[in-house]
């Protein structure tokens, strides 16, 4: 029986550490952009934060925009509206879903905007972000 609660815990406290987003954190990703984790709500896995992106070929550069998500079981969500009051508006939606790694959350992002025809248009990509 103590051998089974040993293994029991042993096996609990070895939940690998990539089921775990710590807030506050910042990361970074190949293109230098910069993700800021300030509040998370451990029992539903919500958070919220800034997301600054430096990308080059992109808009809305190098302001904090309101970051919004959810991490649950390794996985995580989030998204950016680039249409911040008080930044440059840029119209456009960003989301992004990947796993929280060890020490990178590499994601796949879709970036929805409306065209000159009023129709929806996505563009699609992958961020890797890393832990500063
Ligand atoms: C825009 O240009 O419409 C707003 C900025 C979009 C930046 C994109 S979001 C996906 C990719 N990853 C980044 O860090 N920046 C670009």
């Amino acid at each position: 029986m103590t051998r089974l609660i040993v293994l029991l815990l042993f096996a609990i406290t070895s939940i690998p550490a990539h089921a775990q987003l710590p807030a506050p954190s910042t990361w970074v990703n190949q293109r230098g952009s910069l993700l800021s984790i300030q509040t998370l709500d451990a029992p539903t896995g919500t958070f919220t934060g800034t997301y600054v992106n430096n990308a080059p070929g992109f808009s809305c550069q190098g302001q904090p925009y309101p970051v919004a998500g959810v991490v649950s079981a390794g996985k995580i969500a989030f998204y950016v509206n680039w249409t911040a009051p008080a930044a440059p508006n840029c119209k456009t939606i960003t989301i992004w879903n990947g796993r929280v790694g060890d020490k990178t959350i590499p994601t796949a992002w879709t970036l929805f905007y409306v065209g000159s025809d009023w129709k929806f248009h996505k563009m699609t990509g992958r961020d890797v972000f890393t832990r500063r």
